[in-house]
C-alpha cells in the first residue's frame, strides 16, 4: 500500500519540525486531519498521533506515518486511538495495523475520603534529582518490568521528563526505608485541560514490597496533596490487564473515564 498522495506535509507544521530531532519525527496532513510521528525515546519503536478525520482519511494517515518510519531504519510503530472507536478500528486495518492492547482512563472526584496509611519504618518524601536517579530508575524498571512506555528507562528517559514544562519535584513522591527507595508516586497536574485534572502519572513499588499497603498509602497521599492544590478531579491511565492495579483503583472510586486502544504495525525498514 503507496502513501496517499493527497497526505502531503503540510505548511503549518513548519514549526513543528524545526523543533523536530531530524527524521525522528514528522507530520502529515490530510484534508483537515493530521498526524505526527516521532521516535519513542525508549526502544525501537515510533508512536503516531491523529487530530480528525474520517476512517479513509486515518487510513491514509497512517500509511504516511508507516512510510515515514520505514524510510528512517523502520521499526515497531503504535497508534494509542483515544476513546478508540470502530471507526478507529477499520481505519488501522485498513492501514496494516493489528490492535495490541488498551488503556482505561479513570477518573476520581477530589477529595477523596481516609488517611494513608505507610507501613511502619517507611517514610514519605520528594524526589532529589542529586541522588535518587539510578536509585529510583532501578525501583521503576523493577516495578514495571516488561512494560512498553514505563520500562526500561534509562537516565536519559528520565532526564527529558524531569526537563518537561509540567514537571513539580514537590509532587513526585519517594517512600523509602533504612533500605532505600521503596516506591513512588509522581503527580501532574494538567494546568492547560478543562478541569485542571491532577494525574498519577506513574505508580510503582518495588516488587518485594508488593502487597503491604505501599501502594494504596501512596496513591492516598497523592491525591491529597493534589487536593491541596485546589485539584478536584484525579486521573490516570492503566491498563486494561492490570489487575493489581485497577482493584486498588476502584476500591479508591476511580471510575472509567474513557478506554483508549494501541494499534501496532511492524514496519520493515
Ligand atoms: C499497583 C501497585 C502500585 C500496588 O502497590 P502495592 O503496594 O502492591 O498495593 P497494596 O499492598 O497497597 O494493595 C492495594 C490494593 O491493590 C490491590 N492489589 C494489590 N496486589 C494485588 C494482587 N496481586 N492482585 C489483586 N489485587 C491486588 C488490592 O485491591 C489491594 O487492596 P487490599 O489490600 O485492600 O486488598 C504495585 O503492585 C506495583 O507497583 N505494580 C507494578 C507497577 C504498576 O502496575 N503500577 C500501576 C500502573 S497504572
Amino acid at each position: 500500500m503507496g502513501a496517499d498522495p493527497e497526505v502531503t506535509l503540510g505548511a503549518t507544521l513548519a514549526a513543528d519540525l524545526a523543533r523536530a530531532d531530524g527524521a525522528a519525527s514528522a507530520g502529515f496532513l490530510a484534508g483537515s486531519s493530521y498526524a505526527r510521528v516521532a521516535r519513542a525515546p525508549v526502544g525501537h519503536s515510533w508512536s503516531v498521533a491523529l487530530v480528525g478525520g474520517d476512517a479513509s482519511a486515518r487510513a491514509s494517515l497512517l500509511e504516511a506515518a508507516a512510510v515515514h518510519v520505514a524510510a528512517n531504519g523502520g521499526g515497531r510503530l503504535v497508534w494509542w486511538a483515544a476513546g478508540a472507536t470502530d471507526l478507529d478500528d477499520k481505519a488501522a486495518a485498513a492501514a496494516g495495523f493489528a490492535a495490541a492492547r488498551e488503556q482505561h482512563q479513570l477518573r476520581v472526584r477530589l477529595p477523596i475520603a481516609g488517611d494513608a496509611h505507610f507501613p511502619a519504618q517507611v517514610h514519605v518524601r520528594t524526589f532529589e534529582a542529586t541522588h535518587d536517579v539510578d536509585a529510583w530508575l532501578a525501583v521503576n524498571n523493577a516495578a514495571f518490568e516488561g512494560h512498553a512506555e514505563q520500562g526500561g528507562w534509562t537516565r536519559a528517559t528520565l532526564a527529558g521528563r524531569l526537563a518537561e514544562p509540567w514537571f513539580d519535584p514537590a509532587l513526585f513522591l519517594i517512600a523509602e526505608d533504612a533500605n532505600g527507595i521503596a516506591g513512588f508516586n509522581w503527580l501532574k497536574i494538567h494546568e492547560h485541560e478543562p478541569d485542571r485534572p491532577g494525574e498519577i502519572y506513574a505508580i510503582g513499588v518495588a516488587p518485594g514490597r508488593q502487597g503491604q499497603g505501599l501502594g494504596r498509602a501512596l496513591a492516598i497521599e497523592g491525591l491529597h496533596r493534589l487536593s491541596r492544590r485546589q485539584i478536584t478531579v484525579g486521573m490516570l491511565y492503566v491498563a486494561a490487564d492490570n489487575t493489581a492495579a485497577l482493584s486498588l483503583y476502584r476500591s479508591l472510586g476511580f471510575i472509567t473515564h474513557r478506554t483508549d486502544r494501541a494499534y501496532e504495525r511492524e514496519v520493515a525498514s
